[in-house]
């Protein structure tokens, strides 16, 4: 099992399993949801000069790169908090939040489960379903907060930890659910890792609205976009005394200052954003359209990276075994059955460069086909 630390990403692990023993090239991996294009040209030339400032604490307070992000965002910076990558971030608000109820929309990101977990807070799971393509609905919603009252929970008692877009499904939330979910008095954080992917965020992103709306916390990451989740960066944004109870929580100096340094550095090359996002727009299509010829059953929108999809019964694969087929291959996928609410049909694949896409489409045709080894 190559998530057997929950997550994709693991080269270690593939390794251990396929047997590779060199440099990370002996893998395409798909299994992790990063941009292709490898980080901007200015994170190498950071690491180049940052010897001199490794003698330095970094700035506990995270000052440059707080501003630089509140004039992106357009909100001020004590509404905002940086963290060690937006699992830490994730981590803090269940630490500090302390829900004795959480609502997940699952499948989603395994982390809310375990986070919600490690403060002992009750999950009460809205099912995604295939069939309505793993959109959260109003209907579902609107239950499920039927039965959280019925189980005697308040409003103020409950977080709901929403991915948008949502990671393994690539939904986006309607606008409409949070408000009316605000307007009943409960506390939603919205995990807009996967944000800066969109082509317009603008009616997508509820990070403006977070900065001054009590119970409403915006989450995003800046690892997968900018290709660093080596370097850990990600933030929050909420209203200024949750983001001041928070950061007393956060271990001081989590976010080093290379993170802090290339951070800014990132936000300022506009070109880098521009060409991904129209990348995506275009190779998402294109791959898509290709496993569709395949006869998968292709999931998700055109907001994210990454590409869910589900083997049909009659290929006789799971998505366990393709994994393990394709991993001696030299291609990492990610095998989908591990998200809760999800079955062994299902596969999660990032969005690669074209000659990446066409290996793995390669593979996948000889396999199905049946000239690779048998499912
Ligand atoms: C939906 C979602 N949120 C948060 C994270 C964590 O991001 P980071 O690398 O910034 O900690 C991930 C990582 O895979 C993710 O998929």
């Amino acid at each position: 099992m190559l998530e057997r630390y929950g997550h994709g990403g693991d080269w270690l692990t593939a390794r251990e399993l396929y047997g590779k023993q060199g440099n990370e090239g002996d893998f395409i991996d798909f299994s992790a949801n990063m941009n292709p294009f490898g980080p901007p040209a200015c994170v190498g030339e950071l690491l180049r000069r940052y010897e001199s400032f490794i003698s330095r604490y970094p700035d506990p307070a995270v000052r440059g790169l707080r501003g630089k992000l509140a004039e992106r965002h357009g909100v001020p910076a004590d509404c905002l908090l940086v963290g060690n990558g937006a699992a830490e971030l994730i981590d803090l608000l269940f630490r500090e939040l302390r829900p004795k109820a959480t609502v997940l929309a699952e499948p989603c990101f395994i982390e809310y489960r375990e986070a919600a977990a490690k403060i002992g807070s009750a999950v009460h799971a809205v099912g995604l379903k295939a069939e309505l393509d793993f959109r959260l609905t109003m209907d579902a919603a609107l239950d499920k907060l039927k039965q959280l009252r019925e189980n005697g929970l308040k409003s103020g008692e409950t977080l709901w930890f929403l991915g948008s877009p949502n990671n393994p499904t690539g939904q986006t939330v309607e606008r409409t659910i949070v408000e009316e979910l605000l307007r009943q008095g409960e506390t939603v954080a919205m995990d807009e890792a996967f944000m800066d992917f969109a082509a317009d965020e603008s009616g997508l992103s509820l990070l403006g609205e977070a900065a001054s709306r009590e119970k409403l916390i915006v989450l995003r990451s800046m690892t997968k976009f900018y290709a660093i989740p080596g370097i850990r960066l990600g933030y929050m944004a909420a209203e200024p005394s949750l983001i001041r109870r928070l950061s007393e929580l956060q271990v001081p100096w989590s976010v080093n200052s290379l993170a802090q340094l290339i951070g800014e550095a990132v936000l300022d090359d506009a070109e880098y954003a521009e060409q991904t996002v129209a990348w995506l727009r275009t190779e998402r299509a294109w791959m898509t359209e290709k496993l569709q010829a395949l006869g998968l059953f292709v999931f998700g929108s055109a907001a994210v990276n990454h590409i869910l999809f589900a083997l049909p019964e009659h290929f006789g694969w799971t998505s366990e075994r393709l994994q393990a087929a394709l991993g001696p291959k030299g291609l990492l996928i990610r095998d989908a059955s591990r998200f809760i609410g999800l079955d062994n049909r299902y596969v999660r694949i990032a969005v690669r460069l074209r000659p990446d896409n066409e290996a793995l489409l390669e593979q996948l045709r000889e396999l199905f086909e049946g000239r690779g080894e048998r499912g």
